[in-house]
């Protein structure tokens, strides 16, 4: 398998100087800190803590044997599933099948389904999507950890009501299909109650790291996907972030890169920007582990921090003519990681121009990908000079195992990067709040009294995360 590799020569202080650079004593001086927390990792792992480091290993047969066995009766296939439940199961979508999968003639998607994923509660898209759909040849998986996430459950209750409209009462269940946790939740009774296919979410599996559980990997099989091969990449991903020295490690050298550019120079914002279409949401998918997982209120001393650093997701070249500028010039903020592919899968070449002296004859006879990867260089180049670090991931291919060594490469550096910050970057109680106010306020039981404060206007108190005694505000408002 070719293997991903990083090159950070522009965070280095021989590119960018003493001031904005980091020096290779620095980089040698994290090694012993970033041993500590090898030896922090490898005992959460040992105590059950890090389940999604064990998905690389699981055998997906009974995935397969299901996909293998729908294969050619559905003509959709729609995903309900919000945040860790959707983003990894696009990603895979828009890296890894034909561009415009969706508008391939039948016969050659070779059985594969056409693919929507609803990640959002807006009526006029939903309704969009199925005022043409024929749910009689639809299959729709249902996808929630916790099987009760209000926009998640909003839509799949939509989607019942539109299969009891179309479909044979007692042919319902086989349209559907749930991942969601092994042990609760509402949407595991009803898939039992229903008779409807579960897949299960490994226990202790978090869904910003769940892209390769049955979360990621039942669209992926059902796609036609090449399932394990994106095990393959996971696992050899995984093994050099075991085996390898620290400092010679992608997953280490990533987490600990963005650390000291924080530590040192308070770059805290991070763009991931792919010279791909294929990879765009690839970086929608970081955007959520790298956020969620990091940005936290207290260490696990207790201590009140605020920590987090914020990813940005960009797209090149196109937004060399939108974001560039403001990378360049702007506040020295920013560390960009740009994600290059090695080699395309379609070569396709700009005409030669007859005439030599033509202006655009430097751009005939060659390559869309090669002048893609030159955009690369030279935009990273051209940061480089205005002293703005930034650091490249070079893919070999756009194909499973690549893939499967990035989504493990940056899931061991948000562990690391965790580690490095002291914080928990495995829960989301900020989200959670949010989800339960969601609650409150449309009518669920045993929420009332949440409900009674937001409506009477009650924030919460002045302390650190809006603990303390809670109070009343006045509503400004301009009409
Ligand atoms: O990463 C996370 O934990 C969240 O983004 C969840 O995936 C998201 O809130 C959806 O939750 P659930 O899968 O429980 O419906």
């Amino acid at each position: 398998m070719d293997l991903l590799s990083i090159d950070y020569t522009y965070c280095m202080e021989e590119a960018l100087g003493r001031r904005g650079g980091l020096s290779p004593y620095l980089l040698e001086a994290v090694r012993l800190p970033l041993e500590q927390v090898r030896k922090n990792l490898a005992e959460h792992r040992r105590g059950g803590g890090l389940a999604w480091m064990e998905l690389p290993h699981r055998d997906p047969a009974e995935l397969l044997a299901y996909a293998a066995g729908v294969r050619g009766r559905f003509d959709t296939l729609v995903v309900l599933g919000i945040g860790g439940s959707a983003l990894g199961t696009t990603a895979l979508a828009t890296a890894l099948l034909h561009p415009y999968h969706n508008m391939l003639p039948q016969a050659e998607r070779l059985g594969a389904p056409r693919l929507f994923v609803v990640d959002n509660v807006d009526p006029d898209d939903i309704a969009g999507l199925f005022q043409y759909m024929d749910m009689r040849s639809t299959l729709v998986n249902v996808v929630s950890k916790s099987g009760s996430t209000a926009e998640t459950m909003a839509a799949y209750l939509i989607v019942r009501r539109l299969f009891e409209q179309q479909v044979p009462a007692d042919q319902v269940a086989q349209h559907l299909v749930f991942t969601t946790d092994p042990y609760s939740g509402v949407l595991r009774k009803i898939g039992r109650l229903d008779k409807v296919r579960l897949f299960e979410i490994p226990a202790g599996v978090g869904g910003r790291f769940s892209v390769l559980s049955s979360v990621g990997l039942l669209p992926a099989a059902l796609l036609g996907i090449d399932v394990r091969g994106l095990l393959a990449g996971a696992a050899a991903m995984l093994a050099r972030f075991e085996e390898a020295d620290v400092v010679a490690n992608p997953a280490y050298v990533y987490a600990a890169l963005h650390f000291l550019e924080d530590t040192r120079f308070h770059r805290r914002t991070n763009v991931m920007m792919p010279y791909s279409n294929r990879l765009r949401d690839v970086a929608g998918w970081y955007r959520q582990l790298w956020a969620e997982s990091l940005g936290k209120a207290v260490d696990r001393q207790g201590r009140t921090v605020h920590a987090g650093l914020t990813p940005i997701r960009a797209l090149g070249a196109t937004d060399q003519h939108s974001q560039a500028q403001l990378y360049a010039e702007g506040p020295d903020d920013k560390v960009v990681t740009f994600l290059r592919v090695k080699q395309f899968d379609q070569e396709v070449l700009i005409p030669a121009l007859q005439d030599d002296d033509d202006p655009l004859a430097y751009l005939g006879g060659r390559s869309l990908g090669e002048l893609l990867n030159t955009e690369l260089d030279a935009t990273a180049w051209s940061l480089a000079r205005r002293k703005r670090p930034s650091l490249t991931i070079d893919l070999p291919r756009v194909d499973a195992p690549s893939l499967g060594q990035f989504f493990m490469l940056l899931e061991a550096a948000t562990a690391v990067a965790g580690e490095l910050y002291d914080i928990n970057a495995f829960d989301q109680p900020g989200v959670e709040l949010g989800k339960q106010a969601t609650y409150a306020l449309m009518g669920r039981p045993g929420f009332e009294d949440l409900a009674a404060e937001i409506r009477a206007g009650v924030v919460g108190g002045e302390g650190p995360q809006g603990d303390g005694p809670p109070r009343e505000v006045t509503r400004y408002l301009v009409a």
